[in-house]
């Protein structure tokens, strides 16, 4: 039997997430792992935080930390937010962990010894009055192509010109502004990617029918290009040490290490419970296991041609990747999250506002799959008003609520289907047959679209056979509709719990079926709809599964977090 092995690309640990950074990669590896899961398949789903590099040694120095302190305590604020979000990782873990500085060390090790690193001396910008080197993008100085005076020593932002530190007229520390800077000579490593570029080239080969073109897209145009040696060290103190003589006080680089972590974190999960001691048998040659990597588009040139590079340099059998499920952006009125002009709305303070649901339930109907896609409040709104109120809240309460009062609060008996009840079971048959294809092929979209098909039938079904007129001439039928239509709220609870597993936890509550296993209707529906028997108890809800999202919210949620009522 196949083994499902799920990542999603590592958060970095520099700050809270935007709702962009979920629902390109968290968010739908975790609908996808729970719904291997109900389908009974063995899925191991891993994330960490992504905790070395510049940028998080830079947000530790803002809060005054010292960055361990900083990553410790960002890991847990993160965790807690992905918790609350129901997202079902088997492990979170840390890249600064013991396990992925064994593993990164010892892939260099390996690296070195099969001939695929090469030692060689840099020019490296050192500030003084900072007592450190400074990659190149914390280098400012003036553009000497158009003038700009905050360009970075990578690019100019202004005329979007690639610049080499050195071309910078005054040049400056970015971190105290110093512009005490010496050039120095550094021994780095490289990765002699030239050398593995058939190797890449096959690997992309292999999976180009199968991959989006996002993906391959973006792996063709590299190899295209050709590779070039990277380096993959750095000055810098926090971070995973070089195993190697006359590189002390210096470390690897962020992206060497991270993607290291999706093995290094499963380390860390068997290390947590002895059951999992046999962990390796997801990584090291394994048998049957698909590997799905989930990840934004950004993060594709490393998952096709960094990592891969890694793990097929080090001769040994790694498991790479089948699958990468990649992503475009999600878009905040069109234009970027961006923490610094308050534009956007950030994982904590969507938790804020609303139920997680709401939210999982918006991006994931609205995912950026094949294009960018744009948040706006309003259609946040409409979407919970009319998908989750309308239709399926308004299901579930009215079934509940009339059984309830009408006959009393358990399944009530009722007589045999007739020919409408043979239909509706029939279209909904074949509705969940496109929905289980479309989530087996992450086509997320897709997927809620049928998600969303599959709730109205039951609206349209109970509209017809109005069981509150049935029910003064002929009281046995409209048990049997008001039985089959409890059944389908059942029904609901089980196809709707990936996407939004809170509520699906929240209806079984209702049905006093918190402790049944939750499986995934394949054939057989008739059976399934069958499954509540006359005389089990169910609840009335005190309060309606959702509430609507007034234009008044709209309005407000738009003053506060930059957005406008009128888009
Ligand atoms: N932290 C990176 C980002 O936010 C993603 C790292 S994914 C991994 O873009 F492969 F490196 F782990
Ligand atoms: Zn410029």
């Amino acid at each position: 039997m196949t083994k499902y092995l799920i990542t999603s690309a590592l958060p970095y640990i520099n700050g809270i997430k935007h709702l962009g950074n979920l629902v390109g990669s968290m968010l739908p590896a975790d609908v996808y792992a729970r719904f291997l899961r109900q389908k009974g398949e063995d899925v191991l789903f891993i994330c960490a935080t992504d905790e070395h590099g510049t940028p998080a040694e830079l947000a530790a120095l803002e809060k005054n930390q010292d960055v361990e302190t900083f990553c410790t305590e960002q890991h847990e604020v993160q965790k807690n937010i992905y918790q609350r979000f129901n997202l079902s990782f088997d492990h979170f873990g840390r890249s600064s962990s013991h396990q992925n500085t064994e593993l990164t060390q010892h892939f260099c090790k390996k690296l070195m010894e099969n001939g695929f690193i090469e030692e060689r001396t840099i020019k490296q910008v050192y500030s003084v009055d900072d007592g450190r080197f400074l990659p190149d993008r914390y280098i400012v100085g003036t553009c000497p192509h158009c003038g700009y005076e905050a360009a970075r020593g990578d690019q100019c932002e202004n005329c979007t010109r690639v610049l080499d530190p050195t071309d910078l007229i005054n040049p400056r520390s970015a971190v105290s502004g110093s512009s005490n800077l010496e050039i120095k000579d550094s021994k780095h490593l490289f990765l002699k990617l030239p050398a593995l570029e058939s190797k890449l080239s096959a690997f992309i080969d292999e999976h180009e029918a199968e991959w989006p073109i996002v993906v391959t897209s973006i792996a063709r145009k590299l190899l295209k290009e050709g590779l070039r040696e990277r380096c993959i060290t750095r000055d810098l103190k926090w971070g995973i040490a070089v195993p190697k003589e006359g590189f002390d006080g210096k470390v690897f680089y962020v992206w060497f290490d991270a993607p290291i972590e999706y093995i290094g974190s499963t380390a860390e999960w068997a290390e947590k419970d002895p059951e999992h001691r046999n962990w390796k048998e997801w990584w090291y040659d394994p048998k049957d296991v698909r590997y799905v990597e989930f990840m934004a588009k950004d993060n594709i040139p490393f998952h096709t041609i960094m990592f891969p590079a890694t793990l097929l340099a080090s001769g040994e059998p790694w498991k790479k990747v089948d699958y990468i499920k990649g992503f475009n952006w999600l878009t905040f009125y069109g234009g970027k999250f961006s923490t610094s002009q308050k534009r956007g709305i950030f994982t904590n303070q969507a938790l804020d506002e609303f139920q997680p649901d709401y939210w999982r339930y918006w991006l994931m109907a609205n995912a950026p799959e094949n294009s960018d896609s744009s948040f706006t409040f309003s259609s946040f709104a409409a979407t919970i008003n009319k998908d989750l109120n309308d239709v399926l809240g308004n299901f579930v309460n009215r079934v509940l609520k009339m059984t309830a009062s009408k006959i009393g609060p358990a399944v009530p008996a009722g007589g045999e289907w007739t020919d409408v009840e043979k239909e509706f079971v029939r279209v909904l048959q074949n509705r969940i047959a496109d929905y289980t294809k479309y989530l087996s092929e992450m086509e997320f979209r897709k997927a809620l679209v049928e998600l969303r098909a599959i709730w109205v039938e039951g609206n349209n079904y109970l509209t017809a056979a109005a069981p509150w007129t049935v029910i003064k001439e002929a009281p046995e039928k409209a048990a049997m509709i008001l039985r089959l239509a409890l059944n389908v709220i059942r029904l609901y609870a089980i196809l709707s719990a990936p996407v939004i597993p809170e509520t699906a936890e929240k209806i079984r509550k209702l049905l006093n079926l918190e402790n049944e296993k939750i499986s995934w209707p394949e054939d057989g529906l008739a059976e399934e709809l069958k499954a509540l028997p006359a005389g089990h108890a169910f609840n009335v809800p005190e309060q309606p599964l959702f509430q609507k999202i007034t234009p008044e919210t709209v309005a407000d949620l738009c003053a506060r977090y930059g957005g406008n009522p009128e888009e």
